[in-house]
């Protein structure tokens, strides 16, 4: 139930918070995180994981491989589920599939969980439905525990297929016995806290909504490395519900054409949280805003600059995403309102996609 919400997208951004607490609660074995004994043991015997999902999930799958590869060594492609069956790249000798969907009824996702069934691989799903198809045709299964989803716009079940994700990263790391310099128990509850605070400061989310989308007919999201996936969910959103003609990209691909559509006034969302890349970002952002560009630099906390619009609380580096998402999902909620869209039900779309 909704109860004093105005919309459920509203509700499931604010459950945020408690549903981080709710996953290291589920996965916590003492001091740690970690997976049950059966899926340890079948991330770390696979010698390649291929993560197969579609739209959100897919972008939380982009964020799952860096977890794979940085935190476990394990080596993941990620591939988008209507694609997969056309063009099913060469396999591993021992590889593991990992399905994302909230939902766990995603058609496309099914169909390539049938496949690979067919040729004997094993399948994990990671999803928020207990007893869901995807869930009960695959050999393992992780759950979100985010609570019902019910707006179409996925926001919850983004940052809970994120933390899981990292979860079992960090777990299967473990058990391969690798050193990790850092307590994601202890990091995730850093996060739920830093959500919060996002939360918190609606009002100032949309008071950008307003400074920058307004009269937009287009909008860019832009980022590097981790930023980078960040911002595709970032314009995934906007255009969803608001249906603004969103676009994601990496930096430092502006040079190489979608730079020649900035014109005066239009908004550019960048992302500032990866310590390694900030230069080069910020160095997008001039580029932009020579060009006419109404840019909004939302940065992490410690690597703020003079004129940024926005500092996010500062998380673990590998963890931005779960904080960097909150204010995207808010200014698309707010620039949707403006507009007076019907937020929680989109027009042309379904909750879950039942159709390939
Ligand atoms: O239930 P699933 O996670 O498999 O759904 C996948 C996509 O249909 C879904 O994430 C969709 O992109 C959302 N509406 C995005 O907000």
């Amino acid at each position: 139930e909704k109860g004093t919400y105005p919309h459920y997208m509203l509700k499931e951004m604010d459950e945020q918070p408690t549903v981080i607490r709710k996953i290291i609660q589920a996965y916590e074995q003492g001091e740690d995180v970690t997976v049950d004994a059966d899926i340890l043991k079948a991330l770390a015997e696979a010698d390649r994981l291929y993560i197969i999902a579609a739209g959100t999930s897919y972008h939380a799958g982009l964020i799952g491989k860096q977890y794979f590869e940085k935190i476990a060594g394990i080596p993941v492609e990620v591939h988008i589920s209507s694609e997969f069956g056309y063009n099913m790249p060469l396999l591993s000798k021992k590889p593991l599939f990992i399905f994302i969907s909230q939902s766990g009824e995603t058609a496309d996702s099914r169909q390539v969980l049938v496949k690979i069934k067919e040729l004997g691989y094993k399948a994990l799903t990671v999803t928020n439905v207990q007893g869901s198809t995807l869930s009960r045709e695959a050999d393992y299964t992780l759950l979100l525990h985010a609570g019902p989803e019910i707006a179409v716009a996925s926001t919850k079940a983004y940052v809970a297929q994120v933390a899981v994700l990292a979860v079992a990263a960090y777990a299967v790391a473990k058990q391969l016995g690798m050193e990790l310099d850092f307590d994601l128990k202890q990091e995730l509850a850093i996060v739920a806290n830093g959500i919060q605070t996002i939360i918190d400061s609606k009002d100032e989310m949309e008071q950008i909504a307003e400074d920058y989308l307004k009269i937009a007919r287009n909008a860019f999201f832009i980022g590097r490395n981790m930023d980078f996936c960040v911002s595709l969910e970032g314009a995934l959103k906007l255009k969803e519900i608001s249906y603004i003609q969103a676009e994601g990209f990496a930096g430092g691909e502006l040079k190489h054409g979608t730079i020649a559509l900035i014109e005066e006034g239009t908004p550019v969302f960048a992302l500032a949280t990866q310590k390694g890349v900030a230069l080069n970002i910020r160095g997008n952002v001039k580029e932009v805003v020579a060009r006419g560009a109404n840019a909004c630099i939302i940065a992490m906390e410690g690597m703020e600059e003079e004129g940024d619009r926005l500092v996010i609380p500062s998380v673990h580096e590998l963890l931005t995403p779960l904080v960097s998402v909150v204010p995207l999902q808010l200014i698309s909620y707010y620039a949707a309102l403006h507009r007076r869209c019907d937020v929680d039900k989109p027009r042309n779309l379904a909750k879950s996609v039942t159709v390939e």
